[in-house]
């Protein structure tokens, strides 16, 4: 793939990339407050965030809470656009680390958004931006077995499974085993969005 490909036009972090077709992501503003509580009513949506997003005020803080990141340089999160700038999702490369050169990538698309390939070039690009332009070097990513099309954006953004962590993770007292995938600077064979 070319790098250049999901470079910004102005070379800079803060400009939009474009993800293929009419897709386009751009960091998260306090203007996308209603998108953000619209998007966590879904109920799939609650395993998304530690805290509930369900109040205007909580929106707010989830928004300055990525705004921060961005400005540490701990994480990259994305609203996920159409043509119209209509928000249909978010991905993010989140704790990163720069001394070994990782970050957790993560996802989730509006319920209208979803099974027409949103989550997965938006997946792509951020990954791409984050291993050719950022200079990450390995990106992880976790999903329960029992989500299925999660482990499909992974698989079809360049993700190789590396395995079951056991109980990973529990909801309403019950645990869940969640498959890791990762996807390194150099693996090779895979193409960018297109
Ligand atoms: C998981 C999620 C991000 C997928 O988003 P999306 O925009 O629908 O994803 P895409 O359309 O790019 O790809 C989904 C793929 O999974 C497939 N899929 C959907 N449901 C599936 C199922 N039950 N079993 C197997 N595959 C399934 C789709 O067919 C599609 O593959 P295809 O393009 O080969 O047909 C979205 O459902 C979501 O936001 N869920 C709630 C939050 C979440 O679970 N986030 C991920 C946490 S790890």
């Amino acid at each position: 793939m070319d790098p250049a490909a999901v470079l910004t036009e102005a070379g800079s972090v803060n400009e939009r990339l474009t993800a293929g077709g009419d897709l386009w992501l751009r960091p998260w503003a306090p203007d996308d407050l209603d998108a953000v509580l619209c998007a966590f009513t879904d109920p799939e949506m609650w395993r998304q965030s530690e805290e509930p997003v369900d109040t205007v005020p909580a929106a707010a803080a989830w928004i300055a809470a990525r705004q921060r990141h961005w400005a540490t340089g701990t994480g990259y999160s994305w609203a996920v656009l159409d043509a119209r700038s209509v928000v249909l999702g978010c991905v993010e490369v989140g704790a990163v680390n720069r001394r070994h050169g990782c970050g957790w990538v993560s996802y989730w698309t509006t319920k209208a958004a979803r099974g027409r390939g949103v989550a997965t070039a938006a997946c792509r690009t951020a990954s791409d931006w984050a291993l050719y332009d950022l200079g990450l070097h390995r990106l992880e990513l976790g999903h329960r077995l029992n989500n299925p099309a999660s482990c499909q954006v992974a698989t079809r953004a360049g993700y190789r499974p590396e395995g079951v962590q056991r109980d990973k993770l529990r909801y309403d007292g019950r645990w869940y085993d969640v498959e890791i995938h990762a996807r390194l600077v150099t693996d090779r064979g895979f193409a960018a969005a297109s």
